[in-house]
């Protein structure tokens, strides 16, 4: 069978209640999920519930950050308990932003891994290097480290309801997109370090490209043989724009099946 593509959307920390309203009418309208694509949206923690009650089955329910925490002296938090209570499917963990911006460190990103498969969300980890970590020639050695994060808690029982996101954070916001080929020499990289673990985990679990990704890219990012989908940013913000990436996804996989 042909695996699917999964493309999710990111809001960072833009929205309303009356913009999540009228992406929703343009997106049902749109919709390009029924073709075979997994279609998420990661929206702020406030806007989960109404995107949890508004969304078709056939969007998955996102938020953008989980903490580390189960339960306790946290003020402010949100467990991942909480996430599922309001309808939450999925989580991006270890964002660039937050790594950047918000001292978010492996160990962090590790625990928070953890509160999300404890609580069956689908987790979407994050990585990426700086523009001077790739002029450096650091680019494998930061993604490795941070996969040594997580490594030892993907199996081949929960590959598939995991995600990772190779997001250089050169591209991200930038409008400077990686190449395809750069994309793809990360991607098999990262699928490599999985497989020296588990060949069956390496091979279930999806890989997307974020950064930059908008409808006149995505095809030729998707089609390398290891991007399995994109997390997009800026592009996901009005719905048309967003249904144009997932329009493209979609025709790959007719091509695929045509061939
Ligand atoms: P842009 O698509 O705006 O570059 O953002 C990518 C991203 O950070 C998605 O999580």
């Amino acid at each position: 069978m042909m695996r699917k593509f999964m493309v999710a959307g990111n809001w960072k920390l833009h929205g309303s209640e009356s913009m999540l309203k009228n992406w929703m009418a343009d997106f049902v309208t749109n919709d390009q999920s029924a073709k075979g694509i997994d279609v998420a949206l990661c929206v702020p923690f406030l806007y989960v519930p109404q995107l949890s009650d508004s969304a078709p089955r056939s969007l998955i329910v996102g938020a953008q950050d989980v903490s580390a925490h189960a339960s306790g002296a946290h003020t402010g938090e949100i467990s991942a308990a909480m996430l599922k209570d309001v309808g939450a499917q999925l989580v991006l963990i270890g964002h660039s932003e937050r790594r950047q911006h918000h001292g978010e460190d492996d160990a962090l990103v590790r625990a928070k891994f953890k509160q999300a498969l404890a609580q069956g969300l689908m987790p979407i980890i994050c990585v990426g290097e700086s523009q001077q970590q790739r002029e450096n020639n650091e680019t494998f050695a930061v993604i490795e480290r941070q996969l040594a994060a997580v490594i030892d808690l993907l199996d081949a029982d929960n590959a598939g309801q995991c995600l990772l996101a190779y997001e250089p954070i050169w591209a991200i916001g930038t409008g400077l997109t990686a190449s395809a080929e750069q994309a793809q020499e990360v991607h098999q990289f990262i699928r490599s370090q999985l497989a020296s673990k588990d060949v069956t985990m390496a091979r279930q679990i999806r890989l997307l490209y974020g950064g930059s990704c908008k409808g006149s890219n995505a095809f030729e990012l998707f089609s390398m043989p290891d991007v399995d989908g994109g997390l997009i940013g800026g592009a996901s913000l009005a719905a048309e724009d967003f249904v144009a990436i997932c329009r493209q996804a979609n025709k790959l996989l007719d091509k695929k099946q045509s061939n």
